[in-house]
């Protein structure tokens, strides 16, 4: 009875700790950016693999939003998990694990009425912006990348995004706009977040069509390629040279 007790009270932290969000999705959608595998490439919050991996973890976030109806996350800790869980994702893809720590800062995403205009809440999102806006029809259903569709739906956002948030404090402007984009991802679009209508228009994952299991696949292989196949290959040619040559020696010699 008491082991009982204590084991349940020791979990608590732990479900507390928990991300809430799975992020396996970072498998399974098309985003490929090859900046994000280039080791080479400038390690800068600047650059463009950021821009891709903020759109992934906002991809997570939307989903959130729709089961919780919440836009971030309750606390630090939480968060923390949450880069954690996502980084491991990542490394799964072979990711380097720095652009985590380099794009994302775990405080960021920790729920606060300051975050931008006092919207924490989806009832908060509503009762300051209002239920039919603008998002909830040009971003509902189809958002092809071909036509109008995409373009409308983030005319839609851009909108709301100025006009509709942004009242009070304009220094807010990315804040505001990455609640305008998970509002549309996570509560409007019928076909959620982790389509590719939503991936590829919202957030603008539109990387060659790669899938991601494949990728991870091809990565493996090329190490194998590269330091398995291709050294045995020089070795067989090589060894394959010599016994000719000798062959070819001992030939002449006894001609
Ligand atoms: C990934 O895709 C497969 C097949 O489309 C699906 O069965 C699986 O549930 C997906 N996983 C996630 C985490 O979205
Ligand atoms: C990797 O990045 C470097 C420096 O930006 C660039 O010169 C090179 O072409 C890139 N390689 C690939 C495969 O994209
Ligand atoms: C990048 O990091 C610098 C220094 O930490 C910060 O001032 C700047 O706002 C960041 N830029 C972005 C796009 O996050
Ligand atoms: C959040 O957690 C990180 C990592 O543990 C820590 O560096 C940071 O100071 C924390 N921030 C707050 C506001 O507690
Ligand atoms: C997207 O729009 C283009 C051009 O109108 C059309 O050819 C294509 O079939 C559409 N794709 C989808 C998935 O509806
Ligand atoms: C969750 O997404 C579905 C569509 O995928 C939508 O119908 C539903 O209203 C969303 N839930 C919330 C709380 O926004």
């Amino acid at each position: 009875m008491h082991i009982v007790f204590i084991f349940s009270l020791s979990m608590v932290p732990l479900m507390i700790l928990a991300c809430p969000i799975n992020f396996g999705y970072v498998r399974n959608i098309t985003w490929y950016d090859p900046t994000c595998f280039n080791a080479s490439s400038i390690v800068s919050n600047e650059s463009k693999c950021c821009h891709t991996i903020k759109s992934l973890f906002s991809l997570g976030l939307a989903r959130h939003l729709n089961v919780s109806s919440m836009f971030l996350l309750p606390d630090n800790h939480t968060s923390v998990s949450c880069l954690k869980d996502f980084q491991v994702e990542l490394g799964s893809l072979e990711v380097p694990t720095h652009w985590v720590s380099t794009c994302l800062d775990a405080e960021y995403f920790v729920s606060s009425p300051s975050f931008c205009d006092r919207i924490e809440s989806l009832d908060d999102w509503f009762r300051i912006v209002g239920k039919k806006t603008s998002i909830n029809y040009y971003c509902k259903d189809n958002l092809n990348l071909s036509d109008y569709h995409c373009r409308n739906c983030l005319t839609a956002i851009k909108l709301i995004h100025q006009n509709g948030l942004m009242l009070i404090d304009h220094s807010k402007g990315e804040s505001c706009l990455l609640l305008t984009q998970l509002y549309a991802a996570g509560s409007v679009n019928v076909h959620g977040p982790e389509s590719k209508d939503v991936a590829s228009c919202i957030f603008q994952l539109n990387g060659p069509i790669v899938n991601m299991h494949y990728h991870s696949f091809l990565t493996k292989h090329k190490y194998v390629c590269r330091y398995v196949i291709l050294p045995s290959a020089l070795l067989l040619v090589l060894g394959a040279w010599i016994s000719f040559r000798d062959w070819v020696i001992r030939k002449c010699k006894i001609m």
